[in-house]
């Protein structure tokens, strides 16, 4: 079903076909329940105004000529993609989930915006986009179900894809995440653990191990094996640490405080990091 970039090794692409594989069956059933709130959500996301901002601020978006591209991993319902191209971005949609893509071409065709918008599946399968050609990259809660080797090689790879003066937004929750906070009240110890200090060599941070919980699904019907997602809980630091190992500066990074982002009642701390690509560095 995914293909994967050429220039991934073989065994990151099995591995990371595996997940997309549990992502994928996670999210039919979370999208057909309805369970996180996220999915019914119209309004974008805060990060997309501040995102945009950062954008102008660079003098990206700012012509009335070129349209600029931005690729967003994991759209779901297509909220942040369709701010986007309101403000005249030219929008590749990279979303796993059928009713989710429907989603987002049904409010494309509303809003009278579809010519903005080309949609594709699998954000590690991107083997179509040429080289220098994104002016920006946007993900949100989207690349935390992939561990830190694959998390690096997604970067290196939009790295490459990323014009010379191209940004990257990046939210994901971190261990101040309501779940995380959950999982440890109750005792509960990580599935997963990595280690990534030989993956951000030569920099130094002081805590290198990031944390996997298994999230299960409660809806799974009775009599099937019951199945799970890692959701990874990176620290601040260990995700600068991977940009910058993945060829990016960091321009920005602070933790973020979403309210009923899954889960009303619940609030969820983000770290938002905005990531510049350095060329001439190692990079893909
Ligand atoms: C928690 S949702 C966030 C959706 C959206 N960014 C938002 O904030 O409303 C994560 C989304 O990423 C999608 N996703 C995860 N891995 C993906 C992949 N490899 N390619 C495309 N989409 C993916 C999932 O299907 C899901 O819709």
């Amino acid at each position: 079903m995914f293909r994967f970039s050429n220039i991934m090794p073989l065994e990151l692409q099995t591995q990371t076909r595996l997940t997309n594989n549990l992502v994928a069956r996670f999210m039919n059933h979370a999208y057909t329940d309805g369970t996180f709130e996220f999915s019914r959500q119209e309004q974008p996301n805060q990060f997309a105004h501040s995102f945009l901002d950062t954008l102008h601020q660079n003098g990206i978006g700012n012509s009335q000529e070129d349209a600029p591209i931005v690729a967003v991993l994991g759209s779901g319902n297509g909220r942040d993609d369709y701010l986007f191209a309101q403000h005249g971005f030219e929008v590749i949609a990279f979303e796993l989930n059928q009713t989710a893509r429907d989603n987002i071409l049904s409010r494309f065709s509303q809003g009278g915006l579809e010519n903005r918008l080309t949609v594709m599946e699998n954000f590690f399968n991107n083997d179509d986009l040429k080289p220098r050609s994104l002016d920006a990259v946007y993900a949100v809660s989207s690349v935390h179900y992939f561990n830190p080797l694959q998390l690096h090689e997604l970067l290196s790879i939009y790295c490459g894809l990323l014009r010379d003066t191209g940004l990257v937004g990046l939210a994901l929750k971190t261990r101040n995440a309501s779940w995380y906070r959950e999982f440890r009240e109750h005792g509960l110890n990580p599935q997963e653990r990595f280690d990534v200090s030989d993956l951000i060599k030569p920099s130094f941070i002081e805590d290198c191990k990031v944390y996997g919980y298994h999230h299960e699904l409660s809806q799974e019907p009775k009599g099937s094996a019951s199945i799970y997602l890692t959701r990874w809980y990176y620290t601040i630091p260990q995700l600068e640490a991977i940009a910058k190992a993945s060829g990016f500066k960091v321009e920005a990074s602070k933790p973020w405080q979403v309210e009923n982002y899954d889960r009303h009642g619940k609030t969820e701390e983000f770290a938002y990091l905005v990531l510049k690509p350095i060329r001439g560095a190692a990079q893909k």
